[in-house]
C-alpha cells in the first residue's frame, strides 16, 4: 500500500523515464495477459524522436513532501480524428500500479487527460476497454464516460502489418502510380 501521507502530481513525461514507462506497460500487458511485442528503443521513438506518433502523461507519488522519482501510474495517448465529429483523443494505456490504486491517482491521471482534450479542444476522449475488465469499465463510467461501442454498435477492424505487406504486394496495386508517402 502506499502510505497516507502520499500526495500525487500529473506531469509530462521526461524523456529519461521512458524505461520506467516501459516497466509499467509491461506490468500493464501482464495484468491484461496480453502480449507486447513493441520495444523500448522503438517507444522512445515515437515518444521523443523527430516524427511523434504518441504523448505520455504519468502520476508521480511525492512521499513526505520529497519527490523521489517514483512513478505511480502512466497514460499514453495520441490524437485521433473523426470527420462526423472532430478531433478526438486516443487513450492506449491507462494504468496505475497495484500499490497505488484506490488512492485518487486514476481519476487524476483521466482529469489530466481530458484537461488535455479540452486544451486541444477535442470533441470526445476515447480508450477501448475489455469487457471482462469490470473493475476499470466502472471507474470509467464513474469518471462519466459512456459505452460507445453498445451505443453505434462497430466492430473495429485490424489489419495487421503482416497482412497489409501481403495486401500490398497484391496485384495491380502499383504504389509508385498511386500514393504519395507524405502522410
Ligand atoms: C482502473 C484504474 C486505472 C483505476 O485507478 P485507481 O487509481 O485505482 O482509481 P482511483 O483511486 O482514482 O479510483 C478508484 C476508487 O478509489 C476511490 N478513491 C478516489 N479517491 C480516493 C482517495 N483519495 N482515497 C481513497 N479512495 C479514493 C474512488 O472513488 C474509486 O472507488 P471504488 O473503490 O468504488 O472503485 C486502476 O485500477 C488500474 O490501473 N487498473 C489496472 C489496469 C487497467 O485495468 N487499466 C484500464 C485499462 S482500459
Amino acid at each position: 500500500m502506499a502510505g497516507n501521507s502520499d500526495r500525487y502530481v500529473i506531469r509530462e513525461l521526461k524523456e529519461e523515464e521512458v524505461g520506467q514507462v516501459f516497466d509499467m506497460l509491461l506490468e500493464f500487458a501482464d495484468y491484461l495477459k496480453a502480449s507486447v511485442s513493441n520495444t523500448q528503443d522503438a517507444l522512445q521513438r515515437d515518444l521523443f524522436g523527430d516524427t511523434k506518433r504518441c504523448y505520455c502523461l504519468v502520476a508521480e507519488c511525492i512521499v513526505d513532501g520529497v519527490y523521489k522519482n517514483q512513478l505511480a501510474g502512466y497514460s499514453l495517448y495520441f490524437p485521433a480524428y473523426n470527420s462526423f465529429t472532430g478531433a478526438i483523443l486516443h487513450i492506449n494505456d491507462f494504468f496505475v500500479r497495484d500499490k497505488y490504486r484506490g488512492n485518487g491517482v486514476g481519476m487524476l491521471l483521466y482529469q489530466a487527460v481530458a484537461k488535455k482534450a479540452i486544451d486541444l479542444d477535442c470533441q470526445a476522449v476515447d480508450l477501448l476497454v475489455r469487457p471482462s475488465n469490470k473493475k476499470a469499465t466502472e471507474f470509467y463510467e464513474r469518471m462519466g464516460a459512456v459505452n460507445h461501442t453498445e451505443g453505434v454498435g462497430r466492430h473495429r477492424m485490424r489489419l495487421t502489418r503482416i497482412r497489409m505487406e501481403d495486401l500490398v504486394k497484391t496485384k495491380p496495386f502499383d504504389l509508385a502510380n498511386c500514393v504519395s508517402n507524405d502522410l
